[in-house]
């Protein structure tokens, strides 16, 4: 009988720690992950490639783009005439999302107003201080796939970048 009293009164209290424990727990393991994404984003590995659909060639017809994400980043692909190119959308300024606009021919981040070229990701003017990261793309079966950043030190960049500002 004073087993089961004793039971009670440790059950209680144990279940307290135990509960405490785990809200510990499920919070700490959220922080140590989010640091330990911020140290080591995750990038491929030298040679190896992942295809990621962006989309079908008919869903982005000549002149249009579409915006996707890749690696968690903003991005955009574009078909000029020359043929499809993708780039991140993040501006190299001070992190806006830049966006395709037809009737300049320009992705343009309107924060400072940066002007960027559709073609190449150079800057054309304004204040962005690099162009925007390519993305290496691949076409096939009618659909248009993203393999990686062209610069394997982007995400690592942008990482550090993102957790500056
Ligand atoms: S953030 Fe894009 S131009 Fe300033």
């Amino acid at each position: 009988m004073n087993d089961k009293i004793i039971n009670i009164t440790l059950t209680r209290r144990k279940l307290t720690e135990i509960l405490i424990g785990l809200v510990g727990l499920f919070l700490t393991s959220g922080v140590v992950a989010a640091i330990l994404k911020y140290l080591w984003p995750q990038t491929a590995k030298k040679g190896e490639t992942s295809e990621i659909k962006i989309a079908s060639v008919d869903e982005v017809p000549p002149g249009s783009a579409k915006k996707f994400s890749f690696n968690g980043k903003a991005s955009v692909l574009l078909h000029m005439p020359a043929g499809f190119r993708a780039f991140g959308a993040v501006c190299t300024h001070l992190g806006c999302i830049a966006y395709w606009k037809p009737d300049e021919n320009i992705i343009y981040c309107p924060c400072h107003i940066g002007k960027y070229d559709p073609n190449t990701g150079a800057v054309i003017s304004g204040p962005p201080p690099s162009p925007l990261p390519a993305i290496d793309i691949i076409v096939k079966e009618g659909a248009v796939y993203a393999l990686n950043w062209k610069d394997p030190n982007y995400v690592k960049t942008i990482s550090f970048y993102a957790g500056a500002a």
